[in-house]
């Protein structure tokens, strides 16, 4: 299975990625931890990606597709993926099927996990990433309502989208997750 999990920052992406990922035995690819971690290793990208993380800018998609292409052709990937913060362009999104495409494994769904922007500001405030100052978090989330929302009409003219309440519990907004794609009956298991 193929699944792409969009949403703002601090929607809980990456916490239901994981239980997810381990639910559907599936590798779960973070960009947003890819980069983290090119940082912390002070690599080419690392240091190119810096400067628009800690501006709470999107990282160019030349650099970002580069990244998850390479990803995408390991070997635990043939399977299927579930993919967390990528795409977040409609240029991403367009890559992305036309990788997945020209090796014969279309995306089966891509689901939104809607949080309002009160919460996931709440949220980040009492995490403290290095990303998460509120000035940084206010830039994340112009990022995300310019240049990612309109992926949602992409992926809804698609019939591939599918939105969830990110609100309430960890295991309230897992139990839905499972729930959609119980009901959803990927076309492509
Ligand atoms: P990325 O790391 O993807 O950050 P983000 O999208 O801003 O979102 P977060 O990781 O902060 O939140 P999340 O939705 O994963 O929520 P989480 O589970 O952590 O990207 C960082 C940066 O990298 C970007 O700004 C950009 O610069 C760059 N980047 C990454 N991908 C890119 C791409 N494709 N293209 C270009 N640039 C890219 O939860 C957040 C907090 O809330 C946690 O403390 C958690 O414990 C808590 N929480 C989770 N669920 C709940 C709940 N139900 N109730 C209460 N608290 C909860
Ligand atoms: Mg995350």
């Amino acid at each position: 299975m193929r699944l792409v999990l969009i949403g703002p920052p601090g929607a809980g992406k990456g916490t239901q990625s994981s239980r997810l990922a381990a639910y559907l035995r599936l590798p779960h690819l973070s960009t947003g931890e890819m980069l983290r971690e090119a940082m912390a290793a002070e690599s080419a990208l690392g240091r190119q990606a810096r400067q628009y993380i800690e501006r709470g800018q999107l990282v160019p998609d030349e650099l970002v597709l580069d990244m998850v292409c390479q990803r995408l052709a390991q070997p635990d990937c043939r399977a299927g993926m579930l993919l967390d913060g990528f795409p977040r362009t409609v240029r991403q999104a367009e890559a992305l099927d036309a990788y997945l495409q020209g090796r014969g494994m279309p995306l089966d769904l891509a689901i939104e996990l809607a949080v309002p922007d009160q919460e996931v500001a709440e949220r980040l405030q009492k995490r403290g990433r290095h990303d998460d100052r509120p000035d940084v978090v206010d830039q994340r989330l112009h990022a995300y309502w310019t240049a990612t929302r309109p992926l949602l009409d992409y992926y809804r003219g698609r019939g591939l989208l599918r939105t969830v309440d990110g609100r309430g519990t960890i295991e309230e907004v897992f139990q839905r997750l499972v729930q959609t794609l119980t009901c959803s009956h990927p076309p492509h298991p």
